[in-house]
């Protein structure tokens, strides 16, 4: 059974309709393939999150985690909806500082910002930069004083939990790049070294412990191991958080296998949990932070595609193409990352197992491996949902193919947020030796 996110709908014409706007009449616009992003979808998971702090009466921050989907015009929308953002490279600061968002309300993490980056942040007046490991602490600290700045700052610790997704998305465990490990006394060294530096005003902790994660028991325990830092913090320290950052991470639907709880649901529960838990520590609850990235625009993220070529082989299967794949969806090939799809131009009937496939020449350019769509026929209109998180974000110009055109839609009315690429601008860089 697939699913419908949002204001999507079929209209009378058998139509997918998003945001009010058809889309068979997008692509005749904008082309295929096409990203469409319901942008009243993207307002209600935000504001989701808001509602459920404020109804906890709890000091907090949601800071949209830019590599979701970053683009100049997602900032304005996060600058109407209240939320903060963070970024992970000079190209996300960048783009979010064009997009008008200002840079008191900007994180920046990552575990190998570069001296350029960090340059780059502290000019540009950025909140808050998560310290990742000890050659970060000296960096920006030399920064810093070069300067005569003092940055407010959170450090990342790796707590040490293992949640349950895949591989490659999993980061709060002991054996990860990122952050300040808690087993070996990494993030209480962390502490005393930024304590001792002027330089930094250390606001408080963060910790992120993977992504798309359906259980909300990998967050509590993360939360109690912060807890218990911090109350050992405190006695040893005289230590004082004023934030603490639990991360990203929470799960979507991106089947009808998926049955997660609402993203605002999961946060409320450890949001609870933190509260009670804090009654171990004798200063007030600090202000709690968030970074969801998917939660807010995966499922708000529609790919439209046409189809073209039908290869069926008698006994074992019919691939079926479409004009895009892997260059704007590699999640699939990444992490096996399974995703449902409609016939968007039509009514269908009499469904068949196919293997819907993309253009790029790889066997592995599979969007979806097995799905049952009605007899597709060259032209029809395949609508993918829920890939509006690390998918434009995440594209390419494999087999130098175009990154497609991105539009919001909203109320009836359609903007171009993204242009289609050109063939101009796949060779914009190249240099002639002739
Ligand atoms: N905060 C930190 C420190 C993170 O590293 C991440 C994601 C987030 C927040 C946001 O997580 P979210 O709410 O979006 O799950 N490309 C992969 C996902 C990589 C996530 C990396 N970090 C994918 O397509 O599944």
């Amino acid at each position: 059974m697939c699913m419908l996110f949002g204001t999507a709908k079929f209209n009378q014409d058998n139509h997918l309709e998003i945001g009010g706007v058809d889309t068979t009449e997008l692509v005749k616009e904008y082309g295929s393939p096409l990203f469409v992003y319901d942008v009243a979808h993207i307002r209600q998971m935000a504001r989701g999150f808001k509602q459920t702090f404020e109804e906890m009466k709890l000091k907090n921050k949601v800071i949209y985690a830019s590599k979701a989907f970053s683009c100049l015009a997602i900032y304005d929308l996060l600058k109407e909806e209240s939320l903060s953002c963070d970024v992970v490279s000079g190209g996300e600061l960048f783009t979010a500082l064009k997009g008008g968002f200002p840079a008191s309300e900007i994180e920046f993490h990552g575990n190998n910002k570069t001296a350029v980056e960090l340059r780059e942040a502290v000019a540009a007046g950025i909140g808050t930069i998560i310290i990742d490991n000890f050659y970060e602490i000296e960096l920006l600290s030399s920064i810093l004083h070069e300067a005569g700045k003092k940055q407010k700052v959170l450090f990342r610790v790796s707590p040490g939990i293992e949640a349950e997704t895949h591989e490659y998305i999993l980061t709060g465990q002991e054996d990860s790049k990122f952050g300040f490990d808690v087993a070996s006394g990494q993030a209480e060294q962390a502490l005393q070294m930024l304590l001792n530096d002027d330089a930094f005003e250390v606001a408080g902790v963060h910790c992120h412990i993977g992504s798309q994660i359906f259980d909300t028991t990998g967050f509590s325990l993360a939360a109690d191991k912060m807890i218990e830092l911090l109350a050992a913090w405190t006695e040893a320290y005289q230590f004082e958080a004023k934030i603490l950052n639990v991360g990203g991470g929470f799960g979507i639907r991106y089947t009808s296998s998926n049955d997660p709880l609402p993203p605002a649901e999961f946060v409320k529960i450890i949001a609870a949990k933190i509260q009670e838990h804090w009654k171990k520590i004798s200063y007030p609850l600090p202000e709690i932070q968030i970074e969801p990235g998917r939660s807010i625009v995966a499922e708000a993220g529609t790919t439209l595609y046409t189809v073209g070529s039908q290869k069926e082989i008698p006994g074992i299967r019919n691939y079926v193409s479409v004009d895009g794949g892997m260059g704007d969806n590699i999640r699939p090939a990444l992490y096996e990352a399974e995703y449902d799809a409609h016939l968007a131009n039509r009514a269908g009937d009499n469904p068949e197992k196919i293997r819907l496939v993309g253009k790029y020449c790889e066997s592995g350019d599979i969007l979806i491996r097995n799905i049952e769509m009605p007899r597709l026929v060259p032209g029809d209109l395949v609508a993918l949902t829920s890939t509006g998180a690390y998918g434009y974000s995440m594209a390419s110009n494999y087999n130098r193919n175009l990154k497609p055109a991105v539009v919001f839609v909203e109320d009836g009315a359609a903007t171009l947020v993204v242009r289609r690429e050109t063939y101009e601008d796949l060779i914009a860089l190249d240099v002639p030796i002739k």
